[in-house]
């Protein structure tokens, strides 16, 4: 009874405004790249969204000419209003930005996975600014199609100014479009500060790895009515803070169906279900290439670890065998050249006047 209580009452609170720390003309100058006009529509509804999705509905970064290029915020925010799932994926380095950028992604995030997946540690609470900024660096050399989060890495927004600083830092010097940080009300006064420096930033709650061991682990977030009332509030404050996106991390559908039809702006899910906004995965879980963890969540499209590991195994064996380098990978010098070397170098044997030199 109190739950229904609580829960009606947040439903009755209307909806901000497209986004309430910024009206719309406010936000095609929150970074310079947001420009396009946004139209307002009633948000998607649950069973036409979840419709699309068995239909296989898939919708990429093709503007209006037909070309693939890098949408503003305004673009992936109308994508929400126009029904259109946002693509994301995480992206590290110049191999898999250019891959990711080819395959017409909306948005690439450097995340703080990389931590795991590219450095080795258990989690992401190692990864330090400067290991940001080197990823960071190396995706923005190389993408030129998909908008670019880079993750604010743990302990980097523990106060406004740090905040502030840190995030100048991923766009100024890592090139980024974005940033992301985790939490919810605890960083609002962070976001907005962000925000007000001219940075979009895209919030993240739910799992939020870089504190998952006050969570008690990595586990679902929200499956309590008090815990999902939790996030729903942590939504409402992010919005109100200015970001221009969330991401919903493992928490159940229907929570995360609620909220994002209660947000103006869009959702990302990661373990949140169909009814988000979009998706985002971790690059390594989607080609098969990280062995550590296998989240419920993530879904294999390829297993490309068991790929590299038979062509490495094959290169092995050839060297072993001599059958690699063959005559194909060898450079050819001339007769006359190579003779002239062994000759000066003295590794020639050659006669003159009955003596052999
Ligand atoms: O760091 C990361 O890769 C992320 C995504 C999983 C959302 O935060």
């Amino acid at each position: 009874m109190f739950h229904r209580t609580v829960f009606n009452r947040l439903r009755a609170t209307p909806n901000s405004k497209w986004c309430s720390h910024v009206s719309t003309s406010e936000l095609s100058t929150i970074g310079s790249r947001s420009r396009g006009s946004v139209s307002k529509k009633k948000p998607p509804d649950t069973k036409f969204v979840q419709k699309k999705r068995s239909g296989r509905t898939r919708c990429f970064s093709v503007h209006s000419n037909g070309s693939l290029c890098k949408l503003s915020i305004a673009g992936i925010q109308q994508k929400k209003l126009d029904e259109k799932y946002i693509s994301m994926v995480t992206a590290y380095d110049y191999t898999s930005a250019l891959l990711a950028d080819r395959a017409g992604f909306d948005i690439l995030l450097v995340g703080d996975s990389l931590g795991m997946v590219q450095l080795g540690y258990d989690g992401t609470e190692k990864v330090t600014m400067d290991d940001m900024l080197h990823h960071c660096k190396a995706v923005s050399r190389t993408s030129k199609n998909s908008f670019l989060i880079g993750d604010l890495p743990f302990g980097s927004y523990l106060n406004v100014d740090d905040a502030v600083q840190n995030a100048c830092r991923l766009v100024k010097e890592g090139g980024m479009d974005a940033v992301k940080l985790e939490g919810g009300t605890r960083v609002e006064r962070s976001i907005a500060a962000i925000v007000d420096s001219g940075i979009p930033v895209q919030g993240h709650i739910g799992l939020t790895p870089q504190t998952a061991t006050q969570l008690g682990g990595f586990k679902v977030q929200g499956k309590t009515a008090e815990a999902a009332v939790g996030l729903y509030e942590d939504a409402m404050a992010l919005q109100k803070a200015g970001c221009f996106s969330i991401v919903l991390e493992c928490v159940p559908e229907r929570v995360a169906t609620e909220i994002t039809q209660s947000l103006d702006i869009p959702t990302i899910g990661i373990g949140a279900g169909r009814g988000t906004n979009g998706q985002v995965q971790v690059f390594h879980d989607v080609i098969g290439m990280y062995d550590r963890l296998q989240p419920k969540f993530a879904k294999q499209y390829v297993n490309t670890s068991d790929i590299i590991c038979d062509a490495l195994s094959s290169y092995r064996e050839e060297i072993e065998t001599a059958r690699f380098p063959d005559e194909s990978h060898v450079f050819k010098i001339k007769d006359t050249q190579f003779e002239s070397f062994r000759y000066a170098a003295g590794l020639t044997v050659f006669e003159h006047d009955g003596n052999m030199y």
